[in-house]
């Protein structure tokens, strides 16, 4: 027999069958790779723009994900997914298909309270911003200080308001906020063994005590999930391995540690996926209500192997209350004077009015020297005290006299920003994004000191510092000579 790609073939085999086995091993044999494009429904239409730019960047062969109605899948491409200037300004997230299932697991919710316990780099925490359409408030934790930078650029590309970023082990929540939230994400530290080509750990496989390490910390981390968790809500816990040591044997543990209190439930009816949990495995059955939780093996749907389950709290459970660690927030709040300049000048240099929108999604104003953000007075509220990585969006930083608005700011709010603004061509386009200055433009009748640069399609591209002789070109450092542009002959085809 052939020397397989996959960790622990001979297991995989035996528990899936010499068929399917082969046809999994098959999709390593073709590399087969294939990412979605989960639409940013803040600020772009899954209707209406996946397709534009599947059309303008060539990305053929696409499907749509059965379990996710803002993505779709892109087998081929002629623009990476990734180095566009809709990636870069957060327009949509790039993602295996597999984990835009598990955010779609929970129930509908006007405005949840959300624990996020192992959230970096984010990319599950921006689906929970769209899926509750930015009206919730996400706690968006990871243990990992490293992961943190990752997981704050995402968030703040993503525009969302609601969202607070801390940095302690999640199983902590439990005893600081029991029964607070309304939903808890527990994407757990995992083997990784995904069984697919592009994410799936070739070969190796952790050994049997580091297995031993992960299944003790899943455990204690659900555990502290259920505890943070209020009676009616809901905890989503989700792993991207197919062992079932870590998936259905946590599972079973849970049930034997609060038999009264959790139930597993079956994913709600507009979410199409069939793909149950095994009854047993390693000489062991499960219970019958583990079985609703849903094993996405790769050659179900041609995905990264994925393992989901919703558990629903149905009564309290017993927890030792600590009080959470306390220190006062870096950020100040804006005082009064301050907040009407902003929005004074926001209202005459862009045309943009932020004060409806702060009073409808009732966010406060805060500073750290010229830096503004904007944070849900209900985070202030209920963490008021914890330390705390970010909270809200970055609005924008005072420049000299102006208040220079976010990229994040201005592409979620686009139409609004009704000062006149300028459209580049082609070949200015392609050297702003090389991030040069522009001479010799043409600035449009009633610009201000800083213009918004549009190109020909109506996409944002840049915001412009005017000066006497020269547009000073104020692209992030990050975003220089990052994105490919496509010619509009690639565009047209
Ligand atoms: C599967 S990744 C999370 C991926 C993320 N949810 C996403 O969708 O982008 C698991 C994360 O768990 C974090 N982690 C590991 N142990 C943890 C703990 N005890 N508490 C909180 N986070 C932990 C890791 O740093 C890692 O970022």
């Amino acid at each position: 027999m052939p020397i397989s790609p996959l960790p622990r073939a001979d297991f995989y085999r035996e528990l899936l069958g010499h068929e399917r086995f082969a046809e999994i091993e098959e999709f390593f044999v073709l590399s087969l790779i294939t990412s979605a494009i989960r639409v940013n429904t803040l600020k772009a239409s899954f209707k209406r723009d996946w397709f534009k730019w599947a059309e303008w960047y060539g990305w053929e062969l696409s499907r749509p994900v059965p379990f996710c109605p803002t993505a779709a899948e892109v087998i081929a491409f002629y623009t990476s997914p990734g180095r566009t200037l809709e990636h870069a300004d957060g327009y949509y997230f790039v993602q295996d298909a597999a984990s835009t299932l598990p955010v779609e697991l929970f129930d509908d919710h006007p405005s949840p309270l959300v624990l996020d316990m192992a959230a970096a780099p984010g990319g599950k925490t921006t689906h929970l911003i769209t899926r509750y359409e930015d009206r919730g408030l996400v706690l968006a934790n990871d243990s990992s200080a490293r992961r943190l930078g990752a997981l704050q650029a995402n968030l703040q590309r993503w525009s969302g308001f609601g969202t607070l970023v801390t940095n302690f082990p999640g199983e902590r929540f439990g005893r600081w906020y029991p029964e607070t939230f309304d939903r808890v994400l527990l994407d757990a530290p995992c083997s990784g063994e995904t069984l697919w080509p592009e994410t799936g750990g070739r070969g190796r496989s952790v050994s049997e005590r580091e297995r031993a390490r992960l299944c003790t910390r899943q455990i204690t981390l659900l555990s502290a999930a259920i505890e943070a968790l209020k009676v009616g809500g809901e905890v989503v816990y989700v792993t991207c391995t197919m062992a079932p040591e870590e998936n259905e044997a946590v599972l079973e543990e849970l049930l034997e540690r609060y038999p009264k209190a959790v139930e597993i439930v079956s994913p709600p009816k507009r979410v199409k996926v069939k793909a149950p949990a095994l009854p047993r495995a390693q000489g062991r059955r499960f219970s019958r209500q583990v079985r609703r939780a849903v094993r996405l093996w790769p050659y179900l749907y041609e995905t990264s192997g994925l393992f989901a389950a919703r558990i629903r709290k149905t009564a309290p459970v017993p927890t030792e209350p600590e009080a959470p660690p306390s220190r006062p927030w870096k950020i100040a709040p804006l005082k009064r004077e301050e907040e009407v300049r902003l929005l004074a000048n926001l209202q005459d240099v862009f045309g943009f009015a932020l004060a409806p929108i702060l009073e409808a999604r009732e966010l406060t104003l805060w500073a750290q020297e010229r830096t503004v953000y904007a944070v849900p007075q209900r985070a202030v509220e209920l963490f008021g005290e914890l330390p705390h990585r970010s909270a809200g969006l970055m609005l924008g930083r005072w420049q000299g006299d102006v208040f220079l608005p976010s990229r994040a700011l201005i592409t979620r709010y686009l139409e609004q920003f009704q000062a006149p603004r300028l459209t580049l061509d082609e070949q200015q386009v392609r050297r702003w994004l090389k991030g040069s200055d522009l001479r010799g433009v043409t600035l449009p009748n009633g610009a201000g000191p800083v213009v918004l640069c549009m190109d020909q399609y109506g996409s944002f591209v840049g915001r412009a510092k005017v000066l006497h002789n020269r547009l000073r070109n104020l692209l992030p450092r990050h975003m220089v000579g990052r994105t490919l542009y496509p010619t509009a002959l690639e565009r047209d085809e």
